[in-house]
């Protein structure tokens, strides 16, 4: 994939790592433009962002910071890995009850549309249950080749091969989620 363009701190993180696919200055910058396009695409609208946690936390910050209009925040906590580097076919949702958005425009943030099970599950319930005046999609990563589902995202920022990816959100079994950069695990580190 990408060669690393700019040095990167040697600490234990990056040193488990076989390649970085995304480094921090390149992800900033395309977060710029898709607050761009978030921006024109919502100007007028109040929305709710809903995002799925824990994947979207830094993906979320960094990006909303960029988006200069007034919207509010939500978030829901959904599991489909359960520890392994493939979607496990089974949704769990890990709270009781959804964010109130009747009649509200929801933009959903995810790090990363794989399978697609999760967003599909997620935006079917928001739909069937709380009845929101539309939904998009935005995410930071697209691995399209492993797409079990119909759905697509509004907003995506990077398409990237079928690969397990860490870092930026991402995560393995819990760690890497606050590597700045997004890479592969190089294989001594994966069960
Ligand atoms: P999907 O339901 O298969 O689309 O999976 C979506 C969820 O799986 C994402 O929200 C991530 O939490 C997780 N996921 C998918 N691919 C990766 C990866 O390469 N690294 C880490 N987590 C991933
Ligand atoms: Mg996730």
């Amino acid at each position: 994939m990408m060669p690393a363009a700019v040095p990167i701190a040697t600490n234990e993180m990056t040193d488990h790592l076989e390649k970085v696919l995304l480094h921090e200055t390149t992800i900033l910058s395309r977060l710029d433009e898709m607050a761009a396009e978030i921006t024109r695409d919502f100007a007028g609208k109040e929305f709710t962002v809903i995002a799925i946690l824990h994947g979207s936390l830094i993906f979320m910050a960094d990006l909303l910071r960029r988006v200069h209009l007034p919207l509010k925040i939500e978030s829901v906590s959904i599991a489909s890995y359960h520890g392994a580097t493939e979607s496990s076919g089974l949704v769990t949702f890990n709270q009781l009850h959804l964010p109130e958005v009747k009649g509200e425009h929801v933009l959903i943030l995810d790090d990363i549309l794989d399978s697609g099970r999760t967003l599909e599950a997620i935006t079917k319930k928001l739909e069937e249950e709380c009845r929101p005046a539309s939904i998009k999609v935005c995410v930071l990563l697209d691995k399209r080749a492993s797409r079990v589902t119909d759905i697509e995202a509004d907003f995506v920022g990077f398409k990237i091969e079928d690969e397990f990816v860490v870092g930026y959100g991402l995560d393995y079994r819990g760690h890497y989620r606050n590597l700045p950069l997004i890479g592969t695990l190089r294989r001594e580190y994966i069960e």
